[in-house]
């Protein structure tokens, strides 16, 4: 089958309206999703040894993580600002953040950031950066907004194989869809997989002392039918409108029943399904001079 072409310009018009949509139900995850993810927070914290007074950009903040945690430790004599595409997703992580007064998020593509040169003493992302169209100018820009010597700290994934959370639905509604494998190099939530490549593209920038590392990420949800409801929630409103066409509602009983199916392996005695999933942990220093 024929890749389908890519279009940089309505990718990103795509991922703004994707996201949006996918915020309000993203909270009723939030829990799963962060309970998995907060070890990787933590991990993300240290790489980038983030400390008391300091000033933190968070890319990609969706929800609100890490921006939150970094608050927690930056405390009332640092800032940390959280952006995002989407301002549905800022919306919801504004809420979150309610009362602290050294948390701000606002409505921002990591591609073309303004803030001032130097800004803050680090940079995070948890599974924010994959979606930028043209990597190596993304981290210049990150680079350009951290002090030099700054870290940039951040979360990718590996390859789909090792990220059952997130691949195993889609790989079956695609399959029940037909639809036509993503265009090679296009973004997306496994384009930053390949260590070499990423770790190239930093160095390219100016980024120094680059290191990649593996992590583990240990989802656990209570049943399938529990990541049924997480990839009814995480599809694109395009892919539930090709499910209403092809099969007459996108609540369609026979693919749903196969993405439950498809986490039977997974699935532990007592009956939770377990789906660790393997993230590449960046973290580079930012050119000095
Ligand atoms: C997988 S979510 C991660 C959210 C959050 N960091 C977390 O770990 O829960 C990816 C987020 O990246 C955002 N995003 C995608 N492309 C972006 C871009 N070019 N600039 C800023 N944010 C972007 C999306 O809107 C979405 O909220």
């Amino acid at each position: 089958m024929a890749s389908a072409e890519f279009d940089p310009v309505n990718f990103k018009h795509l991922q703004r309206a994707n996201w949006n949509a996918i915020s309000a139900g993203w909270m009723s995850c939030a829990a799963d999703f962060d309970t998995g993810g907060a070890p990787v927070t933590a991990k993300l914290l240290e790489l980038a040894g983030v400390r008391p007074g300091q000033r933190v950009l968070d890319v990609g903040t969706g929800t609100g993580e890490p921006a939150l945690s970094a608050a927690a430790i930056v405390g009332a004599s640092g800032a940390v600002t959280g952006i995002d595409l989407a301002p549905d997703m800022i919306s919801r992580a504004r809420d979150r953040a309610r009362g602290k007064g050294n948390l701000e998020f606002v409505v921002g593509d990591v591609e073309s950031l303004d803030f001032p040169a130097a800004s803050f003493d680090a940079v995070l992302s948890r599974w924010g950066l994959m979606f930028a169209v043209d990597r190596v100018e993304m981290f210049r820009s990150l680079a350009r907004v951290l002090v030099p010597g700054g870290l940039l700290a951040a979360a990718v994934w590996a390859g789909p194989a090792d990220v059952p959370m997130m691949s195993l639905g889609f790989q079956v509604i695609a399959r029940r869809l037909e639809l036509p494998p993503a265009p090679p190099g296009a973004p997306g939530p496994f384009s930053m997989s390949d260590p070499d490549t990423v770790g190239a593209e930093l160095a390219k920038a100016g980024f120094g002392d680059v290191e990649v590392t593996v992590f583990r990420v240990p989802f656990v949800l209570e049943s399938p039918r529990r990541f049924i409801e997480f990839n009814k929630v995480v599809i694109p409103p395009g892919l539930k409108t090709m499910l209403r066409e092809r099969f007459g509602s996108a609540d369609d009983p026979e693919t749903w029943a196969a993405v439950g199916e498809a986490v039977e392996p997974y699935r532990r005695p007592e009956g939770t399904v377990a789906l660790p999933s393997k993230a590449l942990l960046l973290r580079a220093v930012a050119p000095i001079g």
